[in-house]
Parts: C-alpha cells; sequence; structure tokens
C-alpha cells in the first residue's frame, strides 16, 4: 500500500547524477503496491522540484516529459493507494512543507491527523490537499525552523513522536540537500547500499536493479542515508543498528518473462514455485527437517491448539492447512480472518501456536493480530514470502515459501507456494509429534514432489479453459462450488473472478448449496463445481456429483474441474477440465490453477488491467 523510493549520491560517482532515473524505476517496480498516483521530488540547485499526477506511472512520466526536472543526486519517490483524499493531483504525494523547501511523502495513516492539521492551521500553515501526510511535511517543517534548528533528522524525529498510526515517512530538504531522512512505524521500509549512493525502498524491489545489498530497520526507528553513511536512530533518539542481509532473488525474476502480463507469468511460475517451496525440506528418505524454524521442537509438541490467521487468498490457504494439518496431526486448527481475529477476544494461551499466512508479511491486519497473539503469549509462526518483512520478523518462527517475487496485485503462486508450505509444518509437526509413521510422511512428500510437473501438465493444456472464458466475457455472474479441500479452491476462484473481472462471483461449500444458494440458479447460470478426489476414504465425491446433477436440472451451466479418469461428472457438465490424480488433501495444488486461468483470460478479454485491478494494492498496510 503505497510504495516508497528514496535515494541519495555522491557529488564524485562516476556517471551522471541519476536521481530520476533511480527513482522512476524503483516506482516502476513498486507500482503494484499503489497506482492511484505517483510523484517525485529531488534537490537540484538549492531547490526542490516536484512533480505529481494521479493515475499510473505513466501519467508522471508524461508530465516530466513536459516539464523536464534538473539532473539531481538526491531524491524521493512515492506510488499511491489513496486512503485520505481522492487520487487527485493535489493529493498525490509528495507534500511540501517549510514554505516550499521541504518535501515529504507517505506510507500508512496518521490517525491524529485532524488535531494536528487544526493546530497547524493556528499556526498559519494553508493546505493544499485532504491528506493525512501534508500534515506530517507541515509538521516537520515547523520543527526544522524551530525546535530541530536546521537539523531534519531531529526536526523528524520530534514529528514522528506527535504522530499516531502507521507511516512510513521520507524527507528531503533544500538546505539539506546530501541526505534522505526516513521514519518507519508499521509500515514497511528497507535500505539498499551501494557504492558511493544509497537507496530506500517499500521493499528491495525498489533498488534491487542497483543493488542486493539491504538492512532491515525495526520498529520506530529513523535512518538518515547519505552517499556514504546510513545512520539510525530509535524515536528516543538512541543510536541503533540495522540487520544487514542480501536479496538473493535477482531483477529479472520481478520482470515478465515474455508474457504479456505479471499475472500469466505468475501463473506459469507455480511449477516453479511449488518446487522451491519444498526443496530443501525433507532428507532423502522423506523425513522433514524445519531448522529455519527458529522455535524449540519441544515447544512444537506442546501445542494444544493451531490458530490460522491471514486474510483474502492468504485465509482461504488458512482454508486448507486446516484440512491437512488436523488430519495428519490430530490438533486442533481454527482458522480466522486476522482482522476478525484481535477483535473478539479469541481463546489463546501458551500452548497455542498462531500460524500467520502472508504473502508480503506486511499485512496490517495481519501483523496486529501477530502482535496481538503474542501479548497474549502464544507462539507465533509466520509462513511468508518476503524475506525481510515485518511479520516474520516479528513472529518467534518462520517458514519461508521461497516462491520468488509476486508482482501481480492478485495472488497467484503465492497461493499455491502458501498451501504447499502448510503441508509442510503438518507433515512437520505430524512427524514431531509421532502421528504419521516415516514412511505416511515420506508418501506425501514423494506425492508434493510430482506436483509441479502435474501443474505444468494443466498449463500446457489451458487453451480450452482460456476459450471458455472469452465465450463467457459476457457473463454477469458465476458461482463456484467446492466441498471438503475444493471449498476453499472455489471461494478462491471465486474471488479472482471478482478481482480481475470486476464481476460478481460467490463461492460456496456445496453442501450448503441446498440451504439457501440454490435459489440462485436460474437458466444460464454459470456454476463452477471443483469435484473432489473419487478415491480416498472419507470421499464426498458422490454428493457433489448429486450437487452437480441439483444445479444443472434448474437450468445451470455446470463447468466442473474433475480428476483425471472420473468419468461421474462428464455427463452432467456442460465443459470439464480435467487435473491429473494426487492425494486427495493435495488437490488445491491442482484444482486451483484452471480458476486461475479463468479469470485472468475472461479479465483480458474484457480488456482489463490484471496485474493492477482497480481499487486494489498488494500490500495492505493499513487497518
Ligand atoms: C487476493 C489477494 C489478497 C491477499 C491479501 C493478503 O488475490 O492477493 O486477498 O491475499 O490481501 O495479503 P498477504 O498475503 O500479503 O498478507
Amino acid at each position: 500500500m503505497c510504495g516508497i523510493v528514496g535515494y541519495v549520491a555522491s557529488a564524485d560517482r562516476v556517471g551522471a547524477p541519476r536521481a530520476l532515473d533511480v527513482l522512476l524505476e524503483g516506482l516502476r517496480r513498486l507500482e503494484y503496491r499503489g497506482y492511484d498516483s505517483a510523484g517525485v521530488a529531488t534537490i537540484a540547485d538549492g531547490q526542490v522540484a516536484a512533480r505529481k499526477k494521479a493515475g499510473k506511472l505513466v501519467n508522471l512520466l508524461d508530465e516530466i516529459d513536459q516539464a523536464p526536472m534538473a539532473p539531481a543526486r538526491v531524491g524521493i519517490g512515492h506510488t499511491r493507494w489513496a486512503t485520505h483524499g481522492g487520487p487527485t493531483d493535489e493529493n498525490a504525494h509528495p507534500h511540501l512543507g517549510d514554505g516550499s523547501r521541504l518535501a515529504v511523502i507517505h506510507n500508512g495513516i496518521i490517525e491524529n491527523f485532524t488535531v494536528l492539521k487544526a493546530r497547524l492551521v493556528e499556526a498559519g500553515e494553508v493546505f493544499e490537499s485532504q491528506t493525512d501526510t501534508e500534515v506530517a511535511a507541515k509538521l516537520i517543517g515547523q520543527f526544522y525552523r524551530g525546535e530541530a534548528a536546521g537539523d531534519l533528522t531531529e526536526a523528524m524525529r520530534l514529528a514522528v513522536n506527535e504522530l499516531q498510526g502507521a507511516f512510513t515517512l521520507l524527507a528531503v530538504h533544500a538546505d539539506a540537500p546530501e541526505q534522505v531522512v526516513a521514519a518507519r512505524r508499521n509500515s514497511p521500509l528497507v535500505v539498499g547500499l551501494g557504492e558511493g549512493e544509497n537507496f530506500l525502498g517499500s521493499d528491495v524491489s525498489g533498488f534491487i536493479d542497483f543493488t542486493r545489498d539491504a538492512v532491515e530497520l525495526e520498529q520506530d526507528q529513523i535512518v538518515t542515508i547519505t552517499a556514504d553513511d546510513v545512520a539510525i536512530i530509535g524515536f528516543d533518539g538512541v543510536p541503533a543498528t540495522g540487520r544487514r542481509f542480501y536479496v538473493d532473488w535477482d531483477a529479472a525474476a520481478a520482470e515478465k518473462g515474455g508474457f504479456d502480463t505479471f499475472m500469466e507469468k505468475e501463473i506459469h511460475d507455480q511449477p516453479k514455485a511449488v518446487e522451491d517451496t519444498l526443496l530443501g525440506r525433507s532428507d532423502a528418505a522423506g523425513r522433514l527437517s524445519l531448522d529455519e524454524l527458529r522455535i524449540d521442537p519441544q515447544d512444537l509438541k506442546e501445542v494444544t491448539k493451531i490458530m490460522v490467521i491471514a486474510c483474502g487468498t492468504a485465509a482461504y490457504a488458512g482454508h486448507v492447512a486446516k484440512y491437512a494439518i488436523e488430519h495428519w496431526c490430530r490438533i486442533p486448527v481454527e482458522v480466522e480472518l486476522a482482522h476478525e481475529f484481535r477483535y473478539r477476544d479469541p481463546i489463546i494461551d501458551s500452548n497455542t501456536l498462531v500460524v500467520s499466512i502472508s504473502q508480503s508479511g506486511e499485512t496490517m491486519d495481519t501483523l496486529m493480530a501477530v502482535r496481538y497473539a503474542k501479548e497474549q503469549g502464544a507462539k507465533t509462526l509466520a509462513i511468508c514470502n518476503t524475506n525481510g518483512s515485518t511479520i516474520p520478523r516479528e513472529s518467534d518462527a518462520v517458514l519461508y515459501l521461497h516462491a520468488g517475487p509476486e508482482i501481480a496485485v492478485a495472488s497467484t503462486k503465492a497461493f499455491l507456494a502458501m498451501i504447499a508450505a502448510s503441508y509442510v509444518l503438518g507433515l512437520y509437526l505430524a512427524q514431531l509429534r509421532g502421528q504419521m509413521f516415516a514412511e505416511e510422511i515420506g508418501d506425501v512428500m514423494a506425492d508434493l514432489g510430482q506436483i509441479p510437473q502435474k501443474i505444468q501438465q494443466i498449463l500446457d493444456q489451458a487453451d480450452p479453459i482460456r476459450e471458455l472464458a472469452r465465450a463467457m466475457k459476457d457473463t454477469p455472474s458465476v458461482l463456484f462450488l467446492g466441498r471438503h479441500v475444493g471449498y476453499p479452491v472455489a471461494l478462491e476462484g471465486a474471488l479472482k473472478l471478482k478481482e480481475l473481472a470486476y464481476i460478481h462471483a460467490e463461492g460456496f461449500a456445496a453442501g450448503e448449496l441446498k440451504h439457501g444458494p440454490i435459489a440462485l440458479i436460474e437458466p444460464g447460470q454459470p456454476v463452477f463445481v471443483v469435484v473432489p478426489s473419487p478415491h480416498g476414504r472419507h470421499s464426498v465425491h458422490s454428493k457433489v456429483v448429486s450437487n452437480i446433477q441439483e444445479v444443472r436440472a434448474r437450468g445451470a451451466k455446470t463447468i466442473t474441474v474433475a480428476e483425471e479418469g472420473d468419468e461421474a461428472v462428464t455427463e452432467f457438465s456442460e465443459e470439464v477440465f480435467f487435473v491429473p490424480e494426487t492425494q486427495p488433501l493435495l488437490m488445491p495444488l491442482l484444482t486451483t490453477v484452471p480458476l486461475q486461468i479463468f479469470a485472468c483470460a475472461l479479465a483480458a478479454e474484457k480488456g482489463y488491467d490484471v496485474d493492477q485491478p482497480r481499487n486494489l494494492a498488494k500490500s495492505v498496510t493499513v487497518e
């Protein structure tokens, strides 16, 4: 939610001053975080130069083409997901303070901005926008001129101590042309270390083209970067050090790789994403070792309940995790939306393992729920894709996905990787607690090992799905039914279609149909059915086949996703998409894929931007 970049280089760095290029490249990579507007500010010739424009980054580029900026060595850049104030030019960042000699950008929400604004207006400040950010700009400006006596770091420190809420703030001042000052509370910020230049970014993709050496900041810290130095202090002014880390994915992983969109690329990345998630987690005999978890195995043995907390797609991965972990480990698992969890007084104690699932590791709802769980004494484990992000850093244990960067705003490959990681966690707990024999675990791991090639098979035969999507482009509504692990898949199929194609889509538990949703069925209503495996001890296959007949009898257009060889569904399906056979619990790793392809193709056919759907942002860092 909002992408932020900062840059400073020394005067003797070889080559032309390149602040603008660095900032724009960073914004291009961070645009997935918000695309309501974009803006940059640089310091050149003793002045702040700022350009900003509502809409996508391309509008800012046009603006700069029409009003070129002088070469600069220092600057900040922002891509916005609007919270306070609509997506207009005026509300775009940067915002100016101290008589336009200071420029500030912001990610987050300043909760007490109304009170502060009234005070600043009283003091004679004139506001040009409806944003909370402008309040921070004016406040820092006032401190710069007053109590901080021209020290930008101190002005930032004094200001942030008055702010409530979540924020990453970056500031540059025309009188301090050698530095960028940044502060973070509850919103992400990382530092990139270069040679004679340093960088700031909401995440490492903001500077991945220029350096892979990075520094992670803690909560409530201020960092001042100059060309040759990175100085960190706490909000209390006490010096601190950050943790250095190396970014091990390369810039090419964050490019489209020959596909038209990131979403298509990421759907096609899925065999590798699942493979990488499983990599190195078991030995040749299939015995799992998760040393990276950083949690005492004894503590895990003592766990009496697991609560999975997450939002959106990640929460649906959590639903799948529940089926698998309860089945394999015999530990009760509850799944809850993170934003509901901490406001309802959940029953958790030191024997509760709270598992958060998050692609970004920055989702504010999930982060707050993790903090709440810690306060209540629970053990916290993060399943996360983004190295160095806040949720894993604040959790007791972490299982990284290694799915590579996910740039398209709607999640695809991270979903499958989250499910795969949940299986690994479930099997590890079963092994640790003696709930499964080693051979059983080995069998599941072997079947998981086959999944990447099976996903590839689905991808290779996906043209009929795309054809159907094109033919259905004008459909106003699609329903999705699933049962057992197919239920969260149905929910995910519906969410993808809503997000990407902006059409009404609902996922239901197939067994629930007769309790109400069947009233929605009228002639021609498209219904996707995720059919469970006909194999397995407690298969609900026959029941779901009955559900298909029930909706078909009422005129529905039935489209089924079923296991290869499941001829029982063919007769009742207008379209069937078969997926290769696997263990019933592992099926979501396969049955999800046709639904992703369908939603992506249908949205593309309607001419929508599948990478950046309207109103959304990749990393939801507000509550
Ligand atoms: C849907 C989607 C969102 C995210 C949710 C959580 O396609 O991407 O529903 O899954 O906002 O995000 P993370 O996983 O970053 O916590």
